[in-house]
């Protein structure tokens, strides 16, 4: 095997901001088996009092999520919210046209809330703004956060929910620009209905944040204007714009797929310029922040996400977009922390899309078990140790070029650094499929540093996958070896690598 090197500098002043722990929050979505088999199955031998499966719920736990996006996505804008409370004998049974599937309204958002409570983890709610309005959204407003004696507070007092469930984040409806949206709207309509949403949901609990439907992706045609248009109206009422975004290896092109956390940092800067733009325009002292609530590989690869929704008979709980993420596929999502970290500043929030069976880290069987995918791994590890403050690391490294960008670095690192237990943590992704790469690092502290452990995930088949069967076959392994010697970092990075350099400050 062939060794290439590389250099990092870290210095605690090459800050770029306080990490919000938001920017490792969640996705769940009334998609697939995402809530039905996923986090609530009823009968399921592991499923707790309220029918949530405890399985799922102590591997969530175990990531931390601090915030969970949910109904939707594409299903929010034809979600009727009140057909999800109340006896769930008396709820109806509708026809979900985001995803061509009957939707039994046995979880709703109380369920949700109780899920959440059981998870640790905080509910971001969404209101559907394509086939309701402000109406709907203002309601589920007053039935979540009013303490009582309204007719919607009422209601969820009555539904055995004394106590508000105290929503702080709310989105106003999802991806209104794509075509394939319930309810698509122009960026002008968008903006008006969402402002008019945004004003009454703020009426009854001016306590509440909100977040601005953004463009689909960035290859949308209407992109970037969509966000100038829609901020013209709601830069003053919004907190966040949410930007969303999903990659797919194609013909085998590892080196441009890895490449593809290039793409997203471009499209953090594209859209935080086109709110600074408006916030000019307006003399606004305001600092428009983001909220990057859907990002993840996207194969749609699945057999039945192959077959056309015209030709799917309409089924309850489909297994759809189940994606066996591969080792590249892990790496891409820490390739993707990383430029969410190098964002923290602007970037607040952020989920990875989704949670549970859908684009998920987290697998399960229906009425069996459950296990982690191979991007379950960056995601913990940046959750876990990616806290404090979000360093740039300065990064020397051969480059490479491939079909969309000439110079790929082949190292990308970041550095975080906790100042309350002095953890400064480094993650390093090393994107050559051929050579181990040796990492050099200057260290610049004013205390003295050592390591704690070098955590490695890496398989010699870039496609190697985690199963039912074989949980484990990408599962990240301590590395010895990592050391420092008079503030010099050394380390070694596997080809195609996803690494985390724990270190600590060695007490005076
Ligand atoms: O996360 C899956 C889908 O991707 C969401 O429903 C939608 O918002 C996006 O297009």
């Amino acid at each position: 095997m062939t060794s290439t090197s590389a250099t990092i500098t870290i210095d605690p002043a090459f800050e770029i901001g306080q990490i919000d722990p938001r920017i490792y929050g969640s996705f769940i979505e009334h998609l697939g088996r995402a809530v039905y088999g996923g986090i609530y199955e009823p009968g399921h031998p592991d499923a707790d009092e309220h029918g949530c499966r405890s399985d799922v719920l102590a591997i969530v736990r175990e990531l931390d999520v601090p915030v969970v996006r949910y109904p939707g996505g594409n299903f929010v804008s034809g979600y009727n919210w009140e057909d999800g409370v109340g006896p769930v004998e008396e709820r109806p049974i509708r026809l979900d046209l985001a995803w061509k599937t009957t939707e039994t309204n046995a979880f709703g958002t109380n369920e949700f809330m109780q899920w959440c409570q059981a998870a640790q983890t905080e509910p971001m709610m969404a209101v559907n703004l394509g086939t309701r309005g402000i109406d709907a959204a203002r309601n589920l407003v007053e039935y979540c956060n009013h303490p009582g004696g309204t007719y919607w507070s009422d209601l969820r007092r009555a539904h055995g929910h004394a106590d508000p469930h105290a929503v702080r984040t709310w989105c106003l409806g999802n991806e209104m620009d794509g075509p394939w949206q319930m309810g698509q709207k122009t960026a002008a309509e968008y903006g008006r209905v969402a402002a008019e949403a945004a004003k009454l949901m703020r009426l009854v609990d001016p306590s509440i944040e909100l977040v601005a439907a953004g463009s689909s992706n960035s290859m949308m045609a209407t992109y970037p204007q969509w966000e100038e248009t829609i901020l013209d109206h709601l830069y003053d009422v919004v907190d966040f714009v949410a930007l969303h975004t999903y990659y797919t290896l194609s013909d085998n092109d590892i080196p441009t797929f890895l490449a593809q956390s290039l793409h997203m940092e471009d499209q953090i800067r594209t859209v935080a310029a086109v709110c600074d733009v408006v916030k000019a325009k307006k003399r606004s002292k305001k600092e428009m922040l983001l909220s990057f609530d859907e990002w993840n590989v996207w194969y749609h690869n699945r057999e039945s996400d192959k077959v056309s929704m015209r030709e799917r008979p309409w089924e309850v709980a489909p297994p759809l977009a189940e994606e066996a993420y591969t080792m590249v596929d892990a790496l891409l999502v820490g390739l993707m922390l990383m430029t969410l970290l190098r964002n923290a500043n602007r970037v607040r929030m952020a989920c990875l899309a989704q949670l549970v069976n859908v684009l998920a880290p987290i697998m399960t069987e229906t009425g069996g078990g459950s296990w982690r995918n191979t991007i379950f791994y960056p995601y913990l590890h940046a959750a876990r140790f990616g806290q404090g403050r979000s360093l740039r690391a300065v990064v020397q490294s051969p480059t490479y070029a491939c079909a969309e960008f000439d110079a790929v670095p082949i190292l990308d690192a970041h550095a975080t650094l906790d100042d309350e237990t002095g953890a400064l943590t480094i993650f390093a992704v090393n994107r050559s499929q051929t050579d181990t790469l040796e990492l050099a690092g200057t260290l610049r502290s004013s205390a003295e540093l050592e390591v704690v452990e070098q955590i490695t995930l890496a398989n010699a088949d870039p496609y190697a996958t985690n199963s039912a069967a074989f949980p484990l076959t990408v599962a990240p392994r301590r590395v010895e070896g990592a050391r420092i010697e008079r503030g010099k970092l050394s380390a070694t990075l596997p080809p195609l690598s996803w690494n985390v350099l724990r270190l600590k400050q060695v007490p005076a």
